[in-house]
């Protein structure tokens, strides 16, 4: 097998969680670890990708040498980022989590505490991979599920609602699969609902064969 089998294409990755900040001190996020993005983005490095990261905020993780990162803090600056990447790019992969709200009222100084509970009234953050479906031209855009119930039906919904070109399911209540761990469980579905499966395997592995699924999917379309 072509070792280098997406040799010269640009890739384009969002990995890790995004922050939502309340005051200097305090942001809303979620479990995001960047490790299956981070994965991505090193498995198609290997594969001889020129590779965009778009990252939020995640420790510990080696960046591959050959990857040019970007970070990012909030589901605003991850908009802004991939939206500026997105027009030179041929395979977009969105693996980060989103916050889909964020705090209307950012404080500039800590707040104080009080007696009584504090009420934060949330205001939704913009979509970003259905953006990017609706400005779609010729890239090839993948985005991911994390799921605890139905997963199939709720991850297809996606792929239709946002345009997308494949989508790729966790669920993530299975163990060994999706946030914080080393390992994953998905399925990948097409936009001709063609789906594949790949049972728990080190999240290196799971991006390495998503990536050969992407780049079927993509000659099949150039042919
Ligand atoms: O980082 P790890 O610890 O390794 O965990 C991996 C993972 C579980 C985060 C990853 O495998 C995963 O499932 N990522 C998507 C998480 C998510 O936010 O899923 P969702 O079903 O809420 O969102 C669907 C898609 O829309 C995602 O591609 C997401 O990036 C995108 N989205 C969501 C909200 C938003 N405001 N903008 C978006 O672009």
């Amino acid at each position: 097998q072509d070792r280098l089998f997406l040799k010269g294409k640009h890739v384009l990755i969002s990995a890790g969680p995004t922050r939502e900040r309340i005051d200097p001190v305090r942001f809303f996020t979620n479990r995001s670890s960047g490790k299956m993005g981070y994965a991505l983005a090193e498995a198609a490095a290997e594969a001889g990708a020129i590779v965009t990261l778009v990252s939020g905020p995640t420790s510990q993780i080696i960046t591959h040498a050959q990857v040019k990162r970007i970070d990012v803090v909030t589901a605003e600056d991850m908009y802004q980022a991939m939206h500026r990447h997105f027009p030179t790019s041929d395979i977009v992969i969105k693996a980060a989590a989103v916050a889909d709200y964020r705090p209307r009222v950012v404080y500039d100084q800590k707040m104080k505490k009080h007696d009584g509970d504090w009420n934060i009234v949330m205001e939704r953050t913009k979509d970003i991979l259905q953006s990017l479906g609706e400005r779609k031209e010729s890239q090839y855009l993948v985005g991911f599920a994390a799921e605890t119930e139905k997963p199939i039906e709720n991850g297809m919904k996606k792929l239709e609602k946002k345009k997308l070109d494949a989508i790729v399911i966790n669920n993530v209540a299975d163990s060994g699969a999706g946030f914080e761990g080393d390992t994953n469980i998905v399925t990948y579905m097409n936009k001709n609902k063609e789906r594949k499966t790949i049972t728990q395997a080190p999240k290196k592995e799971v991006a390495h064969q998503l990536l050969r699924m992407i780049k079927k999917d993509l000659k099949d379309e150039e042919q």
